[in-house]
Order: structure tokens, then C-alpha cells, then sequence
């Protein structure tokens, strides 16, 4: 089939691409010439694990090309993919300026029958706002359907290629019957295309990152609630994830979610219940528990240090708001790391894939060290904030000889604490006993 996307950030670019895989003649299609350029030479723009092998192979067979513009996709596509960026306006609300300019090009300038897909995530109701939108110019006949993204960064191809489910949004069944077609490949296994009305499809995506986010955060007041009885979150965790009404998946505690999607996904749901006089309180409290999460290490380090943080350097491993990305949008680590500035303590840190990010966000305000061991060199401490694989066996004599204090604050419970006992290091983590 013919497909164009629209936007090539993190979602357009997995989609165009994973869509290639299957046969199909994709054009991706950015404003950004820069970003057209680099990856029409092969070049990818984000670290996406098996990402680069995919877009290498689709490209040399031709089926995946590239675009800045957005005529030249639309004639080419008979299923146009929206992919494009729904950032928080400002007052917690997703911003819907960027799919709606599109929906107004598309209704100028399409000549025959496409379908047009939502794969931003989008409040309730877009899919029939962008549906007006093209309606006002275009004479010729099309479809606008929901089709939100489950990805999540760091599996976003296995996700893309072995979905749990399709979710479709649609009143045409034309156009459902090419989604199916589009993505019969892809359930082979026999995961389920839930077909649905568009609102409910819109409202899927929402409800699903924040049940997440939700359940992230119920752990994290277990956690902490565990902190002040003497309970072990872990035991408790591994105690109710064995009910499979619950199951194991998502209970870990931590410092607090991050990312580009929950941290704004339940802020939009949360602010569209408003909109109709409806007062999601559950979110409201997952937003106000998230927040102060993120600051769960500081008050052990104060502790620690008897609140003299001025001076003290501390060894930073992780940055990332999770393994397996370079993303640090509302990662947890930035947070950190500002609290231990204005108290005038150093960094050193090292993250496997983040640093880039982190040394445009923050510049010089601290050190970027070439290896996990290198951050350690003359630090007071070691503060983890991101559960990389490289972080969970370390060599904990580098650890000791290397640390002024040999002290871990952990905000990711790597570590078995019957196992660093053994290790004659001070830890303090997440929920557990110190
Ligand atoms: C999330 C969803 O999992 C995807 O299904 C969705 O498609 C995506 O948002 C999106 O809307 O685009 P992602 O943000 O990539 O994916 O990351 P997750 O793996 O879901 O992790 C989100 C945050 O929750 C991270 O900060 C992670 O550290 C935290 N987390 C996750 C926990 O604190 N505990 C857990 O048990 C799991």
C-alpha cells in the first residue's frame, strides 16, 4: 500500500518505518530540511534500539523516502498518518495547533479518496474536529480515523512490529477495512484490532497512560508508606503481582515517572475532564504524589550529610528518564540535579546514551564523566536515577575505593540489600530498609 506520514519525531518515524518493513511505499514527510536531509542519507535522529537496521534496509529497497513536502506526500499516500507533536499549551491542555494547520492543508490540497489517521495523542473529539477542518475545503471524498500508539521509547520497534492490540476509531468501513488490511501483518499472532467509535479510541490512549501512571504512583505511596512502617515494597510488590487480576508488570517504585507521554497525557485527561465539568480527583493526586516523588532521594541525602550539601560532589548514574532512550523530558535526574546546584554541591555524571541531551539542557553547570566509574572519582556519594542494565552488576570494589563516603542513594532499587550488606555500603533506596 501507499503510505504517508506526517511528522517524524519519535512516533512517525517508528510507524513510517516499521511500515516499510511490511512492503509498503512510505514517504515520510517533516518541515525541518535539516532532519529531511540527514535521514534521506541514512542518518537517523533519534537512539531508538533496531531502529537503524530497519530505516538502513527500507531506504536501499526505496520503500521508505523522505519529504519536506507536504503536497508531495498527500498525492502519494492513499492512507495519510498525522503524526505530529500535541505538546501542553501552557495550562496542562494538549496543543492541537500543529495537527489542525495540517487538517487544513489536507483539505486543500487532496484530489481523491484518502484516509486520514490520527496517531497523535489526542483529546476526545479531535478526530471529528480535523474531519471538519479538511470538510470546509475539500470537495472529494475521505475518512479521518483514531489509530493512538502504544509504543513505549526503547521498544518501540518490537511494540510497533508485535502490538498487543490495534486500536481503530472509526464510523467508515472502507476505511476500517484498510487499516485491517494495513496492519494484518502485524497480528499474525492473534493480538486483537479492536475497532471502536473515534472518541472511545481517542479517550483509549489517555485512559491507558494514566492507569499506568496511576498504578506507577500507587506503588510509590505503598513505597513510602513503607519507609515509615518497616515494610520491604519489594515483598509487597512481588505479595499482590502474583494475583493475576494485577499481574507483575509496571509496580515498580521509584523517583517518580518521567517522559514525554504520562507526565503530559495525565495532565491533558486531567484538564479535559474540566473542560466538562468533571473533576478527575484521582489524577490530581497522581500529578501532586508524582511531583514530590521525584524529590524522594533528597531528604535521605540531607539526612545523610546533616543538610551540609555546599561543596559535596555527587557521582550521577543515569539520566535518562529510563533505560534504553536518550529522552530526558521530565526525567527525574534533572530534578535532582538542580536541587544539588542551588545547594552548591557538584556533579558528575554519566549516562549511557543522555548525556548529549543533558549537557544542551544544562551546559557546564556540571561535569559529564566518559564512564560509570570515571563519575565516581572523588564523589561524597552515588545518587542512581536511571535503571540502565550496565549499572545492575557493578563492581562495587571501584565503588568503595573510588567514593569519598561509601554511601548509594538509589532511586531504582537495583541492588538486593541482603546483597550490599555484603558489600559494606551505606544504601539507602526506594521503600525498603536502610
Ligand atoms: C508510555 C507507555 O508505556 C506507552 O504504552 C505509550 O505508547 C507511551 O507512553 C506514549 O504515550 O507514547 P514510555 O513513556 O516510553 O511509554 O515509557 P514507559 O516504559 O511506559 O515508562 C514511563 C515512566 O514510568 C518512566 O519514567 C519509568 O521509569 C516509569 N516506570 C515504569 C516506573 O516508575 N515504574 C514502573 O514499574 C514502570
Amino acid at each position: 500500500m501507499k503510505i504517508s506520514v506526517i511528522g517524524t519525531g519519535y512516533v512517525g518515524l517508528v510507524t513510517g518505518t516499521c511500515l516499510a518493513e511490511t512492503g509498503n511505499e512510505v514517504v515520510c514527510v517533516d518541515i525541518d530540511e535539516e532532519k529531511i536531509k540527514k535521514m534521506s542519507s541514512g542518518e537517523v535522529p533519534i537512539y531508538e534500539p533496531h531502529l537503524d537496521v530497519l530505516f538502513e534496509r527500507n531506504i536501499k529497497a526505496n520503500r521508505l523516502q523522505f519529504s519536506t513536502s507536504l503536497e508531495e506526500g498527500l498525492n502519494h499516500g492513499e492512507i495519510i498518518f498525522l503524526a505530529l507533536p500535541t505538546p501542553d499549551n501552557g495550562s496542562g491542555a494538549a496543543d492541537l495547533s500543529f495537527v489542525l494547520e495540517v487538517a487544513d492543508q489536507i483539505g486543500k490540497l487532496i484530489t481523491e479518496y484518502k484516509v486520514i489517521v490520527d496517531k497523535s495523542t489526542v483529546p476526545v473529539g479531535t478526530t471529528e474536529k480535523v474531519r471538519e477542518v479538511i470538510e470546509k475545503h475539500s470537495g472529494c471524498k475521505f475518512d479521518v480515523v483514531s489509530n493512538p500508539e502504544f509504543l513505549r521509547e526503547g521498544f518501540a520497534v518490537d511494540d510497533f512490529l508485535k502490538p498487543e492490540r490495534i486500536v481503530i476509531g472509526s464510523s467508515s468501513e472502507k476505511a476500517t477495512e484498510l487499516m485491517r488490511k494495513l496492519y494484518k501483518p502485524f497480528v499474525r499472532s492473534g493480538n486483537p484490532i479492536i475497532v471502536m467509535d473515534e472518541k472511545s479510541a481517542e479517550l483509549t490512549k489517555y485512559a491507558a497512560n494514566a492507569f499506568l501512571a496511576t498504578r506507577i504512583t500507587f506503588m510509590n505511596e505503598i513505597a513510602n508508606y513503607c519507609e515509615k512502617v518497616g515494610a520491604d515494597v519489594d515483598k509487597v510488590r512481588i505479595g499482590i503481582g502474583t494475583d493475576s487480576r494485577i499481574g507483575k508488570r509496571f509496580l515498580f517504585p521509584g523517583i517518580g515517572y518521567g517522559g514525554s507521554c504520562f507526565p503530559k497525557d495525565v495532565k491533558a485527561l486531567h484538564n479535559s475532564g474540566k473542560e466538562v465539568s468533571y473533576d478527575f480527583e484521582i489524577l490530581d493526586a497522581v500529578i501532586r504524589v508524582n511531583k514530590n516523588q521525584k524529590q524522594a532521594l533528597l531528604p535521605k541525602i540531607n539526612k545523610y550529610f546533616q543538610g551540609d550539601l555546599k561543596g559535596k560532589t555527587f557521582a550521577i548514574w543515569g539520566l535518562a528518564f529510563k533505560p534504553e532512550t536518550d529522552d530526558i523530558r521530565e526525567a527525574p535526574s534533572i530534578e535532582i540535579i538542580n536541587n544539588l546546584l542551588d545547594e552548591g554541591s557538584k556533579i558528575n555524571a554519566f549516562d549511557p546514551e543522555a548525556m548529549t541531551n543533558v549537557k544542551n539542557k544544562l551546559g557546564d553547570k556540571i561535569n559529564f564523566a566518559s564512564s560509570m566509574y570515571d563519575a565516581l572519582q572523588d564523589a561524597d556519594a552515588l545518587i542512581i536515577c536511571t535503571e540502565w542494565s550496565i549499572f545492575r552488576t557493578p563492581d562495587f570494589n571501584k565503588i568503595r575505593n573510588k567514593l569519598v563516603n561509601n554511601v548509594i542513594f538509589d532511586g531504582r532499587n537495583l541492588y538486593d540489600i541482603q546483597d550490599i550488606e555484603k558489600e559494606q555500603i551505606t544504601y539507602f533506596s526506594i521503600g525498603r530498609k536502610d
